[in-house]
């Protein structure tokens, strides 16, 4: 793997392989120092061209772990609202001395072209494009349904196999629905999209999972599931349904949180919106991982790091050299 773009393009080994090596990054945290030696020299910029909380600053705090320099970019303040391409300004950043590119832009496509073009040498890694993918963010969530479906040390080597995942809300907006499906459906997993009519993609009768418009019917056979933004941002007003009725069809409250079986857990990816897709009840509540899914967004993202960058030792090796 020289690039990671989409989730589509992990094989089972693969993903399971990022997932198992994210367990042993998950280590370092609970250390008194939380930093590794594998990417000192390295210099990774993360490029993002669209705004971020969680995303931009758990790859910052994957980089400074694993002891990489980091270049932060924001296109807001930069040439970039003088006009300059995509294209000049990696090649400038490359002209820097940057080893990898970590890349948000608005539009789906740019992180293809980026790692296809030739523009640049050093590997890119999707961090959401568009309404494309995000793959970084599927491999965090499958990351936690792992530890809380299969179990922590009883996960290693395992994938999804039979579990049923159910994602609801703004599919035809959503990267990360699509990075999910693709993911998802690699590791086993069956997954059931819940949505408005006017929310459900064009060809989605083409996409590994089923479709719903009946929540109330899909959530006692959901081990996980996971509630999407409403992303008014990319949609005419037109398209939008009003919050109310929105939230009375298709939002997560604590009514119909008591629908799903016992062991079954509430995602988000966040931002969440209180109040329209998830009630604060449903947010605050134990069986909710967003929180969860933050932290372990860092161990994942060091682990694509470390086995895009870090070279032929193993991930166990380093992480015991630190020990010692
Ligand atoms: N989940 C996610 O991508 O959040 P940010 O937009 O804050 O990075």
């Amino acid at each position: 793997m020289r690039h990671l773009i989409s989730a589509a393009d992990l094989t089972r080994d693969d993903a399971v392989q990022i997932l198992d090596t994210a367990e042993e990054m998950a280590r370092v945290a609970d250390r008194p120092i939380k930093k590794l030696p594998t990417l000192r020299g390295r210099t990774i910029c993360n490029l993002f061209f669209e705004d971020s909380t969680r995303t931009r600053i758990s790859f910052e705090a994957a980089e400074k772990r694993l002891s990489a320099d980091v270049i932060n970019f924001a296109a807001k303040g930069s040439s970039v609202s003088k006009g300059e391409s995509l294209k000049d300004t990696a090649q400038t950043l490359e002209a820097m001395g940057v080893d990898a590119v970590v890349i948000r832009h608005s539009a789906s496509g740019a992180p293809y072209r980026l790692a296809t073009s030739g523009w640049i040498d050093a590997p890119v890694i999707n961090a959401g494009d568009g309404t494309h993918q995000h793959p970084t963010q599927a491999l965090l969530d499958a990351f936690t349904m792992r530890r809380r479906l299969v179990g922590r040390d009883a996960g290693l080597g395992q994938d999804l196999a039979g579990k049923r995942i159910t994602l609801v809300g703004d599919v035809l907006h959503s990267r990360v629905a699509r990075s999910n499906v693709d993911l998802l459906h690699t590791l086993g997993a069956e997954v059931t999209l819940v949505a408005p009519p006017t929310l459900v993609p064009v060809g989605v009768e083409t996409w590994p999972c089923d479709v719903s418009y009946d929540l109330d019917g899909v959530l006692p056979k959901s081990d996980a599931v996971m509630m999407l933004r409403v992303q008014r941002e990319r949609m005419n007003a037109a398209f939008f349904p009003t919050e109310r009725e929105y939230s009375r069809r298709y939002g997560l409250d604590g009514e119909r949180m008591a629908k799903m079986p016992e062991h079954a857990i509430v995602m988000h990816p966040g931002p969440m919106v209180r109040g329209m897709e998830i009630t604060a009840e449903v947010a605050d509540s134990d069986r909710c991982t967003v929180v969860e899914q933050v932290t372990n967004g860092v161990s994942v993202r060091m682990a694509v790091l470390y086995l895009l960058l870090g070279g032929n030792e193993s991930a166990v090796s380093h992480t015991r050299t630190e020990e010692n």
